[in-house]
C-alpha cells in the first residue's frame, strides 16, 4: 500500500493527532447509534498499546464556523469513555502544554473543529496549529476523508502522518472491491446530496456494472428525468449533472438503478402515515423517504446476482 498505517510509527512517547468521525445521531443528549464510536476504538488502543498518547479531533454536525451547544463534543464524552473504557479528558481550548502536562496514556477529546470558520476553509493557519499539538497524524477517519478541512487534509501536509485502523480496513476493502473485483460488481449509493458525491459517481459508473442509486440522491435523479418529486429532498439544480452521469454510465455499460415505486409521507416524523406508489404518482404535497416493495424486489435480484457489493449512504433519507 502507498501509505503509513500504525505499524510503520514509532509511537513511544508521542502525541498522535487522531483524526475520528465521532459524528453520531443523538436523542435526547444521548448517543442512539455508537457504531462510529466503537469503530474507533482499535486505533486509540494501538496508540496506547505503541506507548503513544492520543489527541482526538473530530467535527460533531454542521455548526457552520460557530460555537453551538447541542454540537459541542462534550455530549459524545461519555459514550466515548464508556467504548475506551478508561477517562477521556476533554479540552475545549486545546494547548500543547496542557497535552505535556498529561499522563503518557492519557486520551484527549479536543472541541469540534467546525466550531472555528477555520476549519472548512482548509485554512494553513489552523492546519498549523492543529499541528503543534502533536508529534504524528493519525487519519481514521475515513468518512470524513472526501472533505479537504484543516483536520482532514491541511495538517496531514505538515505531520509525518498515517492511517488509522479503520481508515486501512477502509482503504483495504475499497481495493479489494474497486481494483481487480469479482463481477458483477454492484455499488450502492444513497445519502442526500450528489453534490457531494459526483466525482464518487462518475468514478463508480465506469468501474461497477450497477449502480443503485437511493435515498435523496434518487430524487434529484427522479427530477433530472422529468419525474415530479413533491417536497422530498432533491437538488433540483444538479439535474444537467445526474443526466450527465447517466450518459456516462451509458457509455460504460453501467446499469443505473432508480426505484420504481415509493414510500411517502406528507410528514417527516417516527409513525406518520406513509403511502406506496410508483415513482411518477408522488403528490405535490408529499415527500419520498422509501423506496417501494417492487424497487426492493427489483434490487434482491440484482444482488443475488453480484459478485462484489459496495455501499455507501442510506437508502432512506435522514435527517
Ligand atoms: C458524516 O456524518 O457523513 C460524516 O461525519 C461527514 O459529515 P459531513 O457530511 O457534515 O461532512
Ligand atoms: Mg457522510
Amino acid at each position: 500500500m502507498p501509505w503509513k498505517t500504525l505499524d510503520d510509527m514509532d509511537l513511544a512517547g508521542k502525541v498522535v493527532l487522531t483524526r475520528v468521525d465521532i459524528n453520531v445521531p443523538m436523542e435526547n443528549g444521548a448517543v442512539t447509534d455508537a457504531t462510529r464510536i466503537e469503530k474507533i476504538v482499535p486505533t486509540v488502543t494501538d496508540i496506547l498499546a505503541g506507548g503513544g498518547k492520543v489527541v482526538l479531533l473530530a467535527h460533531f454536525g454542521r455548526p457552520k464556523g460557530k460555537p453551538v451547544p447541542e454540537m459541542s463534543l462534550r455530549l459524545v464524552q461519555p459514550a466515548l469513555e464508556a467504548a475506551v473504557g478508561r477517562p477521556v479528558t476533554f479540552m475545549e481550548r486545546p494547548d500543547r502544554a496542557a497535552i505535556d502536562a498529561l499522563p503518557g496514556d492519557a486520551v484527549v477529546l479536543v472541541e469540534n473543529t467546525r466550531f472555528s470558520p477555520l476549519e472548512e476553509a482548509n485554512d494553513p493557519g489552523m492546519a498549523r496549529f492543529l499541528a503543534s499539538l502533536g508529534d504524528i497524524y493519525c487519519n481514521d477517519a475515513f468518512s470524513a476523508a472526501h472533505r479537504a478541512h484543516a483536520s482532514t487534509e491541511g495538517v496531514a501536509r505538515l505531520m509525518p502522518n498515517c492511517a488509522g485502523r479503520l481508515m486501512e480496513e477502509e482503504l483495504r476493502a475499497l481495493d479489494a472491491a474497486l481494483g481487480k473485483p469479482e463481477r458483477p460488481v454492484v455499488a450502492v449509493v444513497g445519502g442526500a446530496k450528489v453534490s457531494t458525491k459526483i466525482e464518487l459517481l462518475a468514478n463508480l459508473v465506469t468501474k461497477v456494472d450497477h449502480l443503485v442509486i437511493g435515498g435523496g440522491m434518487a430524487n434529484t435523479f427522479l427530477v433530472a428525468e422529468g419525474i415530479e418529486v413533491g417536497k422530498s429532498l432533491a437538488e433540483r439544480d444538479m439535474a444537467e449533472t445526474a443526466r450527465e452521469i447517466r450518459r456516462k454510465a451509458q457509455t460504460a455499460e453501467c446499469r443505473i438503478h432508480l426505484p420504481v415505486d415509493i414510500v411517502v409521507a406528507w410528514e417527516f416524523k417516527a409513525g406518520t402515515a406513509t403511502e406506496t406508489m410508483d415513482t411518477d404518482d408522488c403528490p405535490m404535497d408529499a415527500m419520498i423517504l422509501d423506496a417501494g416493495p417492487k424497487t426492493v424486489a427489483e434490487l434482491e435480484t440484482v444482488f443475488a446476482g453480484a459478485r462484489t457489493l459496495i455501499w455507501n449512504g442510506p437508502l432512506a433519507p435522514s435527517k
